[in-house]
C-alpha cells in the first residue's frame, strides 16, 4: 500500500488547491453529509470558486449523503456510486471526502471500487476522524449492526486535517476523538501519554491541540506503515476496542447510544485492567488512565447484570479467530502484547474491577 500524504494545514482552501492540481483528474467531485454540506462547506466555497475559475467553468460536482454513522450503508454507498456515474465520472476523475469518519469511510469505498479504482482526498473535519478514520487506508461500510463488515484497504492520495473546522464540534466529540489520542498515547511513550494526561481537553485551543495531534497521528502512521494490512503489529491499534465496541453496540441496543470514543476510553481502562492481571501492566499507569476516563468522559452504567450479554457481544467482534475473543494488551508504555484471549470468568473479574475503579 503506498504511503499516505498527511497535511496539517491551517489554509485548507490552498491545501486543497495545491493537491488538486498535483493529481491529474478530468473532473472534480466533492462528498458532502448534511452536517459538513451546512459547516464546511462555507469554508471551501474559496477553493471551489476558484477551481472553476481556473478550469474554464468546469464545475465541481457536489454529492450529498444523509450524516451519521446509521448512514454507513449500502444504499449511502450507492447515492455515492450514481452520483459520479450520472455525472459523467471516468477512472481519471477525482472524489475529496469532507467529513468525519463516517464521509472518510464509505466515500473512500465509493472510490476504491468505482470502476475499480479512483483518486480520493480526505478533508478530515472531526478530531475523531483526523487521528484514526481517515488516515489509514481503512475503508468501508456497515451491514445491519455490523459496523465496518464490507470494505477494501485503499490509501488516500492525501489526507487533509484543519483544526479550523473542530471548531464547530461540541465537546463531547472532541473528547471522542482524543479518547483515540489516549491509545495512541499508551502505544509511544511515557512523556507523550504524560502530555496527553495534563492536557486540559475541555480548554482546548487550535495552538496547543496541535502537536499533540501531529504526533498521534505520526503514532497511527508509523505502525499503518509497518503493517498495513493489519497482519500483526496493525493489531496494537485496536487496544480499547474489544471491550469497546461491546460497550458501543450495548449502549445502542439500550437506546442510550455512546459516541464511539467514549466507548474506547472505557475499553481502554478494562483493557488495561486485563494487561496488569495477564501482562503485569504498571497498575500506577492503569490508576491514571482510570481516573481520567472517569473524570472526564464518566462510567459506562451496567450491572453484574449484564455481564453476559457484553461478553456474547464481544464473540461477534470481527477481530476475533475461532471461539477465542481477541484482545491487544500491553506489558507496559509502547509495548503492545497482541493476539491475547480471555474466558467467561476472566472478563467478569476485569468488568468488576472496572465497576469498582469507575464507581459504579
Ligand atoms: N482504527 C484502527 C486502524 O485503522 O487500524
Amino acid at each position: 500500500m503506498s504511503e499516505q500524504q498527511v497535511v496539517f494545514t491551517n489554509d485548507i482552501c490552498q491545501a486543497l488547491a495545491d493537491f488538486t492540481s498535483g493529481i491529474g483528474h478530468d473532473k472534480l467531485f466533492i462528498l458532502f453529509d448534511e452536517t459538513t454540506r451546512q459547516l464546511c462547506l462555507p469554508v471551501l466555497q474559496p477553493f471551489i470558486d476558484g477551481y472553476e475559475a481556473g478550469h474554464a467553468g468546469r464545475k465541481v460536482t457536489h454529492i450529498g449523503i444523509p450524516a451519521t454513522d446509521e448512514s454507513k450503508t449500502v444504499e449511502s454507498l450507492t447515492l455515492v456510486w450514481s452520483g459520479l456515474s450520472a455525472n459523467g465520472a471516468t477512472r481519471h476523475s477525482l472524489l475529496i471526502n469532507v467529513g468525519g469518519g463516517m464521509v472518510t469511510d464509505l466515500g473512500g469505498f465509493a472510490a476504491a471500487t468505482f470502476k475499480r479504482g479512483i483518486h480520493f482526498i480526505n478533508v478530515a473535519t472531526t478530531l475523531l476522524g483526523a487521528v484514526d478514520a481517515a488516515v489509514g487506508g481503512k475503508t468501508g461500510i456497515n451491514l445491519g449492526n455490523l459496523k465496518n463488515e464490507v470494505g477494501a484497504f485503499a490509501p488516500a492520495d492525501a489526507v487533509l486535517i484543519s483544526t479550523r473546522f473542530f471548531e464547530t464540534l461540541d465537546q463531547k466529540n472532541l473528547l471522542s476523538g482524543y479518547a483515540e489520542m489516549l491509545k495512541h498515547g499508551l502505544l509511544s511513550e511515557r512523556e507523550a501519554l504524560a502530555k496527553l494526561l495534563d492536557y486540559d481537553i475541555q480548554h482546548w485551543e487550535n495552538a496547543t491541540l496541535l502537536p499533540l495531534l501531529e504526533y498521534s497521528v505520526n503514532v497511527k502512521r508509523e505502525v499503518v506503515r509497518q503493517d498495513p494490512f493489519e497482519k500483526g503489529l496493525r493489531k496494537a491499534l485496536n487496544l480499547g476496542h474489544t471491550f469497546g465496541h461491546a460497550f458501543e453496540t450495548f449502549a445502542m441496543k439500550s437506546h442510550q447510544p455512546v459516541l464511539h470514543g467514549y466507548a474506547v476510553a472505557w475499553g481502554l481502562v478494562c483493557e488495561l485492567i486485563m494487561s496488569q492481571q495477564q501482562c503485569g501492566f504498571p497498575s500506577e499507569v492503569l490508576y491514571e488512565i482510570a481516573h481520567y476516563v472517569r473524570d472526564n468522559y464518566g462510567p459506562m452504567q451496567f450491572t453484574c447484570d449484564d455481564y453476559d450479554t457484553l461478553i456474547e457481544l464481544m464473540r461477534h467482534d470481527k477481530k476475533n479467530e475461532g471461539d477465542a475473543i481477541n484482545f491487544t494488551l500491553m506489558e507496559s508504555i509502547g509495548q503492545p502484547s497482541l493476539n491475547h484471549s480471555a474466558d467467561k470468568e476472566e472478563i467478569g473479574v476485569v468488568l468488576d474491577i472496572y465497576r469498582d475503579l469507575m464507581g459504579i
